[in-house]
């Protein structure tokens, strides 16, 4: 006899809303964070359309954090770890896209010489969002593991997919591993150290 009458307990718990939101978070900060690193840090040899790549994924992983963000919040930041990860995730974002942005302005009218963009400056806000970058993707990616977390276990009451959040958060630290794994054995054994381009010098 089947007791619960067939039915699917975890197919009738579901909510679209809360599906939807979780993949596009995972879209923007699973494989879009992976773009977001490859394009400033392994493929620095095309600068300029990784430049522009970067950036335009950037204020769309934000747009996206915002929008999916706001769609199902109610607003109780203390409710549970994913509530209150996710809303720091969305500062979070809005604070490094605009250093992202600070960054790239200041590195643009950096002409060598004038004196509210001297080089220490330049490479200090540089810093800053560098810094600011890997704590987004990995503050992100772990949040994407609480959220798919709560989504399994506490809405559809311990299903085995709560799984995915763990793998998911591995699965993204491995892939970063390795690309920084061959990044350095490539520099190390001269195929060519990937640099960033110096800015241009004066007059040039
Ligand atoms: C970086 C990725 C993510 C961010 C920034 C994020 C952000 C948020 C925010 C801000 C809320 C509302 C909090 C509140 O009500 O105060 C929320 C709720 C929720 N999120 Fe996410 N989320 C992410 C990934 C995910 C994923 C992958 C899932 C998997 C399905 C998910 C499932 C949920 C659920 C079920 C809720 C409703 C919580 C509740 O009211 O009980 N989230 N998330
Ligand atoms: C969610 C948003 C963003 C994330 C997660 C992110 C992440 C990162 C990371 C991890 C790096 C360092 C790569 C390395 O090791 O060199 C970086 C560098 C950089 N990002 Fe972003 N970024 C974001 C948004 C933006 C935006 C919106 C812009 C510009 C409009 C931008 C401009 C830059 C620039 C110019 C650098 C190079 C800094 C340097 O030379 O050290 N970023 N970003």
């Amino acid at each position: 006899m089947i007791a619960d009458g067939g039915l699917d307990k975890s197919e009738m718990l579901r909510n679209s809303d809360y599906e939807e939101h979780g993949l596009w978070m995972w879209a923007a900060w699973f494989p879009i964070g992976l773009l977001l690193l490859i394009s400033k840090r392994y493929a620095k040899k095309a600068w300029f359309s990784m430049h522009f790549l970067h950036a335009f994924l950037g204020y769309f992983t934000l747009i996206v954090t915002i929008v999916f963000g706001l769609k199902v919040t109610d607003f109780k930041p203390m409710e549970s770890i994913h509530n209150m990860l996710g809303t720091v995730c969305i500062i979070v974002a809005v604070i490094g896209s605009l250093s992202g942005s600070f960054t790239a302005g200041t590195m643009r009218f950096y002409n060598g010489d004038a004196p509210w963009s001297e080089k220490e400056r330049v490479t200090r806000v540089a810093e800053i969002h560098r810094y600011a970058g890997y704590l987004m993707l990995l503050l992100g990616n772990f949040t994407i593991a609480t959220g798919v977390g709560h989504y399994y276990s506490d809405i559809l009451d311990g299903d085995n997919r709560k799984a995915l959040g763990p793998l998911s958060l591995i699965t993204f630290c491995v892939f970063v591993a390795v690309f920084e794994a061959i990044y350095r054995i490539r520099n190390a054994y001269s195929h060519g150290h990937v640099k960033t381009p110096s800015p241009k010098s004066k007059g040039g």
